[in-house]
């Protein structure tokens, strides 16, 4: 099909020209470590915040789930893949984020494309944080839900949409993230949550970012200072707890409607069962040392602090650059004195803010961040003081 071709190649061109193009760099990592063409860099790209991934513990339970129910689910949870690893991880995760259920999907981004859907649709409303995560605006739209994006933590604006359309729409959903994956900042919950109340909306927080690193205990974004009535709380197992999946944790009713309601719960495959139990395992140590747990937002705020940067809300950083070309040239010269710190481009973040990502997990030595920090301020334009 040369038109078919010509589509693809035509597409290519223009996104290199707009120094957009991506391709997947092949990186072997090892802990903190990684080995990319060539070179061994020490990571600060990795949303392995408590560098689980590796933890022998958890290796050694998904090869001991492996070995004894198979490499893989062998059908959807409704039919026969929801091997007996599954109950464990949701009650785990329903203890651990204190509410009455969980249920798990086949990714962070299958959960927030399955939630959304089942909750909301063409009569209803749906407000989502103009910086949310691609997902979230995948299930809004897949939804049919009318789509008002706010702008970015500004509660005035959600009000402001609230009490502009919400009477003319059966349900209302505001989705946001907690801990803003690409700028690391957090959600205004508590504020959210009351409006939420107000306008009788309901409130969804994708706390990918915040779950084992932020809140008390790493319990997550709804749960710092004091807690923060949030009655759907999605997360992914993909970062702090080092695997792959994603959750929600709501009450039993919900957690019931998206096992029967959730296209992406219905319609695809079990978790693999080494990776349900991997989760488990993770969890347990998540649940078991909180000392450790507070360890990547304390890193976070050490870097911060080295840079005179806003104090860090989460174990994310941000540096803005500006163009992608800007944030390409920075993360190449971090590359030479040893540092993996990828840019991060549009469509990813909004264009002109292209920026340099640093994330900080428990096992990044103190001596280390320093030497990070000192080679941001000579590398990167407008931060040497
Ligand atoms: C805020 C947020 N939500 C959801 C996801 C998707 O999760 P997963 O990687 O498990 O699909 C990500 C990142 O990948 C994320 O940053």
């Amino acid at each position: 099909m040369r038109s078919l071709d010509e589509f693809a190649l035509g597409k290519l061109a223009a996104l290199e020209h707009a120094g957009l193009r991506r391709r997947p760099v092949e990186t072997a990592r090892a802990g903190i470590w990684v080995e990319r063409e060539g070179r061994r860099l020490l990571s600060f790209s990795c949303n392995d915040y408590l560098n689980l991934s590796g933890h022998p513990a958890v290796v050694a339970a998904a090869v001991a789930a492996a070995e004894r129910y198979g490499s893989g689910a062998g059908a959807s949870r409704l039919v026969t893949g929801n091997h007996p690893l599954y109950a464990e991880l949701e009650t785990r995760l329903a203890q651990f984020k204190e509410t009455e259920a969980a249920c798990v999907f086949g990714s962070g981004y299958l959960a927030n494309s399955g939630i959304i859907p089942a909750l909301v649709g063409s009569d209803d409303l749906i407000l989502v944080d103009e910086l949310s995560h691609a997902c979230i605006n995948a299930g809004a739209k897949l939804s049919g839900a009318v789509l008002h994006r706010y702008r970015h933590t500004d509660v005035a604006h959600v009000e402001a949409l609230l009490e502009a359309h919400r009477s003319r729409h059966v349900r209302a959903l505001i989705a946001t993230d907690g801990v803003f994956s690409m700028d690391g900042d957090l959600a205004p919950l508590g504020a959210l949550s009351r409006l939420a109340a107000r306008f009788d909306t309901w409130l969804l927080a994708d706390d990918a970012h915040g779950f084992g690193v932020v809140g008390r205990d790493g319990r997550g974004s709804a749960f710092i200072n004091g807690g923060v009535d949030v009655p759907l709380q999605m997360g992914t197992l993909s970062k702090a707890v080092g695997g792959y999946g994603g959750y929600l944790c709501a009450s039993s009713a919900v957690v019931e409607l998206m096992r029967n309601r959730a296209r992406t719960f219905v319609y695809s495959t079990g978790l693999p069962p080494a990776v349900v139990a991997a989760a488990i395992a993770a969890l347990d140590i998540i649940a078991d040392e909180p000392d450790y747990v507070a360890q990547p937002l304390r890193k976070a705020r050490l870097f911060a602090r080295a840079l005179n940067l806003p104090a860090a809300q989460s174990a994310i950083v941000p540096i803005i650059v500006g163009e992608a070309e800007a944030a390409l040239a920075a993360s190449a010269a971090l590359a030479e004195d040893g540092f993996l710190v990828v840019a991060i481009r549009p469509p990813t973040v909004p264009a002109g803010t292209a920026r340099l990502r640093f994330a900080f997990t428990a096992q990044h030595p103190d001596a280390e961040i320093a030497r990070l920090a000192e080679a941001v301020r000579d590398r990167v334009p407008g931060l040497a003081s």
